[in-house]
């Protein structure tokens, strides 16, 4: 079968079958074309919560599936590659951040959205990319524990230097594998460049960018600017979607390093297998679980909103 024609059966069992495909912005430009709706973290989980299908497939990482099935416990919601996991998120397990809360005890556990859901059980709010400033500012805790990603943690902290934040030595190793020396060489050899940048990058790249933000906020950003060149500081995918939407504008990786294996593994292929009820996994999780990651993310939506 040709790219086309999947895409089409795919438009096809999907009415058929009353799914809903949700893209996060990192996926294949093939599936953000099927998707009904492509976003950051935050927007596909307000997504998830208000949609009116009875089936969702979620095309990204399981913690953004598991999202899913919480804010929609009576939805069917499949991951339609189930080994697509996300290495920050499987970081920190229930036991390491009991033995955090016990050497930051009256801290506010602020967990970015990049965690399980077991794990969402035993914080007080989530936070993406494009909601932690908000939310952490409106927190009533003046003490914040912010796990597990240490870059957009103290990202947030320079932003609300009225509050203490301690923080997990975690984070995204994509992201993370950016150097100072990358920006430089991008900047130099495309001088006239705006450098936008993720916040899941290390301090000292971030500190060199004309923009932080999410993965959507970047993409608004470049396409609304009267800018015509940008290099960008977020998984290589952004790049590509970029100059799809922007023909006339130009877009650089600032590494060839950023690129996630995790991001890159569902395939159209996938999505349509899962419509056929050949592949994919359902995500059923625990009573308990469901309960207290939804109580995590409620409050993320309720003060990110
Ligand atoms: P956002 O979608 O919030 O920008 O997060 C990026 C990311 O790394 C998701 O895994
Ligand atoms: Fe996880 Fe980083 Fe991949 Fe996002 S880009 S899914 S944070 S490993």
């Amino acid at each position: 079968m040709k790219i086309r024609e999947v895409q089409e059966e795919i438009l096809r069992l999907k009415k058929e079958k009353d799914v809903c495909i949700l893209a996060h912005a990192y996926q294949n430009q093939e599936i953000l074309e099927i998707a009904d709706h492509v976003g950051d973290s935050y927007g596909l989980s307000v997504r998830a919560a208000e949609d009116p299908h009875r089936n969702i497939i979620m095309c990204g990482v399981r913690f953004m599936a598991e999202t899913c099935k919480v804010l929609s416990p009576e939805k069917h919601v499949w991951l339609p590659e189930p080994s697509a996991g996300c290495p920050m998120a499987e970081q920190l397990d229930p036991e390491l951040l009991e033995a955090l809360k016990e050497k930051y005890p009256g801290y506010a556990v602020v967990a970015y959205i990049n965690t399980t859901a077991e794990l969402k059980t035993a914080c007080d709010v989530c936070v993406t990319s494009s909601s932690a400033v908000k939310i952490c500012r409106a927190l009533e805790a003046d003490k914040i524990l912010f796990i597990p990603d240490q870059n957009l943690g103290r990202y947030v902290a320079g932003q609300i230097p009225e509050k203490t934040f301690a923080f997990y030595t975690g984070g995204c190793p994509r992201h993370f594998a950016v150097q100072d020396g990358d920006v430089e060489r991008a900047r130099a050899a495309h001088p006239q460049a705006l450098f936008l940048v993720h916040p899941e990058c290390r301090p000292s790249v971030v500190a060199q960018a004309d923009y932080v933000g999410s993965t959507t906020g970047i993409m608004s950003y470049a396409e609304s600017s009267d800018a015509e060149e940008f290099i960008i500081g977020t998984e290589n995918s952004i790049v590509e979607h970029l100059q799809f939407r922007c023909p006339e504008k130009r877009f650089y990786p600032v590494s060839v390093n950023l690129s996630c294996m995790n991001m890159r593994v569902t395939t159209l292929m996938d999505v349509y297998h899962c419509l056929q009820d050949r592949g994919g996994e359902e995500i059923i999780l625990p009573s308990q679980v469901m309960t207290g990651a939804r109580r995590c993310i409620d409050r993320m939506i309720a003060l990110g909103g």
